[in-house]
């Protein structure tokens, strides 16, 4: 065999090979929800965001806890940097991931804040109902969560798609069947942060792209159940 022939079987060979190769590799795995992006400007710091998840461990009974413990010392009733804020009434209700929050004591009351920009389908429901919830879910949820903050209330359920099960207290207000930890609570103040001359730099920013500014709504925590997972 000539030079030049040898030369283009070889060719031919490592061409075959390469095709095979391709042809054979897995597809790409689609991508996962992921953790909360730029996208996300509400997303609390990646560390909890980024954490693998595992399988939801079953949860133990509920337990009610009074709402002054529970702000007094949130960690013990499992609190979670990243929640879903729902708002509505059976049949009308929408929820949302929330990652600005927080808890305390205001007029002698234990409170829970939350801000919701009026670009959110959640913020028509905060505005005509007095009564909200705020759950938080143990390890194994944070694909749900991330759907529920990527989605929106106005195209359609996603509380399906995200593998969550809406139910209702008795007192008729929203939470989640797969929650940890649900607080039940009465809007007694709320504020639109929109004075632009006092919000710090990189908040203003925010709404450079037209997110309408965010609400603070101050709720009046009026019941709080809780459990943990079994082990
Ligand atoms: C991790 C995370 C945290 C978020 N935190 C907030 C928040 O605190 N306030 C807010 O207005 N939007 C927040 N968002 C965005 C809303 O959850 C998101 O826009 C959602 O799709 C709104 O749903 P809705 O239109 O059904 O109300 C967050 C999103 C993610 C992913």
């Amino acid at each position: 065999m000539k030079a030049a022939n040898f030369l283009n079987l070889l060719l031919a060979v490592a061409l075959v090979l390469l095709c095979a190769k391709l042809c054979l590799s897995p597809a790409p795995a689609p991508a996962p929800a992921g953790p909360a992006s730029a996208a996300d400007p509400e997303a609390p710091a990646p560390s909890s965001a980024l954490a693998a998840e595992a399988a939801p461990a079953p949860l133990g009974p509920w337990r009610d806890v009074s709402p002054k413990d529970a702000v007094m010392d949130p960690a013990a009733i499992g609190l979670r940097d990243t929640m879903l804020l729902a708002s509505g009434r059976k049949g009308d209700f929408n929820a949302m991931t929330i990652g600005w929050w927080g808890t305390g004591v205001l007029w002698k009351k234990p409170v829970v804040s939350v801000y919701v920009s009026g670009s959110r389908h959640t913020w028509g429901f905060m505005e005509t109902n007095e009564t909200f919830t705020v759950c938080a879910f143990p390890d194994g949820y944070e694909s749900a969560l991330m759907y529920m903050g990527r989605h929106s209330g106005r195209d359609g359920d996603k509380v399906g798609p995200a593998g969550l099960t809406a139910a209702f207290t008795d007192a008729g207000n929203p939470f989640f069947s797969e929650a940890q930890l649900v607080l039940e609570c009465r809007r007694i103040y709320k504020t639109v942060l929109d004075d632009h001359a006092q919000l710090p730099e990189e908040a203003r920013r925010l709404y450079d792209n037209g997110m309408l500014p965010h609400t603070m709504y101050v709720g009046e925590i009026t019941a709080v159940r809780t459990r943990v997972p079994k082990h």
